[in-house]
């Protein structure tokens, strides 16, 4: 963690959230009663079954969505809608296809008013920190998932966010691919000193990366459990205290013995 106690950057509390919605005219209720402090430079990741509403409670943080009842504050002030503060990853990175790789990441700079050889030297910057520096005149069409994926992140942290909210951002990549992209997280994460907040379905990125673990639950009435990753970084997979805390985990979704597969039907 890189807290910051003097100026809180990036401290998000989270106070009594609740979110229902309507299904067949009968409230759904999604969130109820979530109490949350994120700590600045801290690494979240949310984790819980499919429907629980791990995107919802990520859209609420982007200001996409709007809560029924209780607060969101960011260092300490209640969160009005987006804000510049904030960026959001999702598990496409939507980039524009008439734009090259360096004109997308560029692209939100070029939205907020920065002045053009401001904004590409920028844009470049951020290119270089997710390895793409060969590919800058490339079209989106010309990538491969995992490289596109970058394009997403490199766009999301040139406007220079304080909070990185993330909603399974390698979803949809290969195996090989993930594992790649889990460790370069890792290290933007330190060398940026962002607060991450991350939506996974993938309970060992969810170990690889966070400092603490939210598990969301999808019964009425359970409430959400909240656990720490006390492991060193950076994290080995293979470490014994690894394969413990992944079992602990998923023993928290009543998986005790591993299951056949990666893919534990989250
Ligand atoms: N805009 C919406 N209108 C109605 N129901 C919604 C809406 N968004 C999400 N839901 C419902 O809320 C629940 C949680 O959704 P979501 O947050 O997407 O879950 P998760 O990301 O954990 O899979 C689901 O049952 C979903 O159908
Ligand atoms: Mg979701």
């Amino acid at each position: 963690m890189h807290a910051d106690h003097t100026t809180r950057r990036g401290e998000v509390t989270i106070r009594d959230l609740s979110k229902s919605f309507a299904l067949n005219g009968q409230p759904l209720p999604v969130l109820r009663n979530l109490q949350l402090k994120i700590a600045s430079g801290e690494s979240l990741a949310i984790v819980g079954p499919s429907g629980c509403g791990k995107t919802t409670l990520l859209r609420i943080l982007a200001g996409l969505e709007q809560p029924d009842a209780g607060q969101v504050l960011i260092d300490c002030l209640p969160m009005r809608g987006m804000g510049a503060e904030r960026a959001i990853i999702f598990q496409e990175p939507r980039l524009l296809p008439w734009l090259t790789v360096l004109g997308n990441v560029a692209f939100g700079l070029d939205v907020q008013g920065t002045p053009p050889a401001e904004a590409k030297a920028r844009a470049r910057h951020y290119i270089r920190l997710v390895g793409l520096a060969d590919f800058e005149t490339a079209f989106p069409r010309q990538l491969s998932g995992g490289m596109a994926q970058r394009v997403g992140i490199a766009r999301a942290l040139t406007v220079q966010p304080e909070i990185l909210l993330l909603d399974e951002p390698l979803g949809a990549l290969d195996a090989m691919t993930k594992l790649i992209m889990q460790e370069e997280l890792s290290r933007i994460w330190r060398e940026e000193q962002v607060t991450m907040v991350l939506v996974t379905h993938d309970l060992e990125e969810a170990i690889y990366l966070a400092d603490r673990v939210l598990v969301l639950p999808k019964e009425k009435g359970a409430v959400a459990r909240l656990i720490e990753v006390n492991l060193p970084r950076p994290r080995e997979r293979s470490d014994n205290d690894f394969v413990a805390m992944r079992r602990r985990l998923m023993a928290e979704f009543g998986l005790s013995r591993p299951v056949m597969g990666s893919n534990v039907g989250l």
